[in-house]
């Protein structure tokens, strides 16, 4: 029996911090990359649960601690979890096929058979952290297979699953040879919740493909076996955000205001500051910005005195071969552009490798004229939210891949085909010269759109989707 228990467990791969050691060998904490956490973080400092997760370093056995007002249960992951299950599995097959094949999935029966020993391990992990009846939220596609190993050994619970990135046609999904057991195990859940409309719509087509289940949208029928009873599966979209007001905030504190001033001024005051923000991932569509940049600056239409990209790249994933090899080719491509158009007062791109602070994120959002979100498939993009989010002076331009879930929202922003690299050059060039009553109308009309959808507003949906399933199932006669 655990030391601990709570009514209310979410689980993800990663935690909201990571252990750091300096070259000193001091260990600190400092926040997680990506979207998950940026989600996640606010609703759980809200709410009186736990968050059960990895620390971000190989061999860590580390008892549960608090941090920052959110208790924190850490799942020791080993170097070769990592390998196998974190860089393997989770992100050199499932990413990649999840967004659409952008890059090769591999397929290795050894990945697959750590991704279902390491799932168990968060599975137990959980149950051993889980109160009778807790509502247990798993999050994002390192962890599939964690609802139905749940539901087995603690048929209890309330469980939900929700997928932070894509679900793929069936056509792409079909590939992967553990297709059906992906299938059963999110089954698991009592509600499989989805970024857009049309992963949720995916995944019910591959139930019926896989399983030959009955599904009306937004019910899955799932018959009963052995001892287990016939269940209804809830799967729909519930399009995630970020807090809205916090972030808010953040941009209206007069030393952030004063930071995005400064930034201009570092950069030579140019006319126009276009600012792209992603995790370094071949997901994100940064080289064909980088194209679409650089062509403009060789056939004139723009030049580097007026025009500035700051181009922030997040380390991420730098183990993994595809990552390396992106890596690569963006700074070759920054260095080029750099080299062939830049002056000594004026740099074409200034790239940032490197993580920085909110506030800084903040200050970078504000100096921005025009905000590039070029993904070639995202599941939501928080960063174009944020931006939105920043610019209460309702100024700014949010250029908006028609690939990004946010983009179903957000139809104030230009939308683009990132691929259409003619088409992204028009949408630059239209940008820049926007009029401000436009930009006024755009901005007002896309800050409407996120203040309506805050991030608690997508966790108070899923989690009153999830209470109504456990009604619906006690009415059934279940637990
Ligand atoms: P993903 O989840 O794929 O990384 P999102 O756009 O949904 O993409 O979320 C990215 C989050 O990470 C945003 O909250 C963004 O502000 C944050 N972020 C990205 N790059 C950095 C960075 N260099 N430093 C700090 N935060 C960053
Ligand atoms: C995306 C995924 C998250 C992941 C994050 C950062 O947002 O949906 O599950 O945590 O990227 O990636 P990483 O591999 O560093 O955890």
């Amino acid at each position: 029996m655990a030391d601990e228990s709570y009514s209310f467990v979410v689980v993800s791969n990663r935690l909201p911090v990571d252990r750091v050691v300096d070259e000193a060998g001091n260990a600190s904490w400092k926040q997680s990359p990506g979207g998950l956490v940026t989600a996640l973080e606010p609703v759980m400092r809200a709410a009186d649960g736990a968050w059960v997760g990895w620390a971000g370093q190989a061999d860590l056995d580390l008892e549960p601690f608090d941090n920052a007002g959110i208790r924190i249960v850490p799942v020791p992951l080993s170097e070769s979890d990592l390998e196998l299950y974190y860089e393997g599995f989770s992100n050199d097959t499932l990413w990649p096929l999840y967004h659409d094949v952008i890059a090769q999935p591999s397929y290795h029966r050894e990945w697959w058979e750590r991704y279902v020993q390491v799932n168990r391990r968060f599975a137990e992990a959980v149950a051993g952290v889980s109160a009778p009846g807790a509502t247990v939220w798993v999050q994002d596609y390192q962890l599939q297979l964690v609802p139905a190993m749940l539901r087995e050994a603690r048929p209890d619970l309330l469980i939900g699953f929700f997928n932070h990135i894509p679900f793929p046609a069936y056509g792409l999904y079909s590939q992967l040879p553990w297709r059906l057991q992906i299938i059963d195990g999110l089954l698991g859940a009592d509600v499989v919740g989805f970024q857009r409309v049309a992963d949720a719509g995916n995944f019910s087509r591959a139930v019926r493909r896989l399983r030959g289940y009955t599904t009306k949208s937004p019910v899955i029928e799932v018959p009963g076996v052995d001892d287990a009873p016939a269940r209804r599966v809830i799967a729909k979209p519930f399009p995630i955000s970020i807090d809205v007001a916090g972030f808010q905030e953040l941009a209206s504190r007069p030393e952030v205001q004063e930071r995005a001033r400064q930034i201009r001024e570092d950069l030579g005051n140019p006319k126009t500051i276009m600012l792209g923000v992603d995790r370094l991932d071949y997901t994100k569509g940064i080289t064909h910005r980088l194209k679409a940049f650089g062509e403009l600056l060789a056939d004139g239409s723009l030049s580097v005195e007026d025009v500035t990209l700051v181009q922030v790249a997040t380390p991420s994933r730098e183990r993994v071969e595809s990552y390396r090899q992106l890596r690569d080719e963006i700074e070759l491509a920054v260095g080029r552009i750099n080299g062939d158009y830049g002056t000594i007062s004026h740099q074409a791109i200034s790239y940032l490798h490197h993580g920085f602070p909110r506030e800084e994120m903040a200050a970078l959002y504000l100096a921005a004229d025009v905000m590039l979100v070029t993904a070639l498939r995202d599941g939501m993009n928080l960063v174009a939210k944020e931006y939105v989010a920043a610019r209460s002076d309702e100024d700014g331009v949010l250029i908006l891949s028609e690939f990004a879930g946010a983009s179903d929202e957000l139809r104030a922003a230009l939308l683009v085909n990132p691929h259409d690299i003619d088409g992204l050059k028009d949408t630059i060039l239209r940008a820049i010269d926007m009029p401000r009553h436009e930009r006024r109308k755009r901005m007002h009309s896309l800050r409407k759109k996120v203040a309506e959808n805050d991030v608690s507003h997508w966790s108070d949906s899923f989690l009153a989707t999830l209470r109504r399933a456990r009604r619906t199932r006690a009415a059934w006669g279940g637990s």
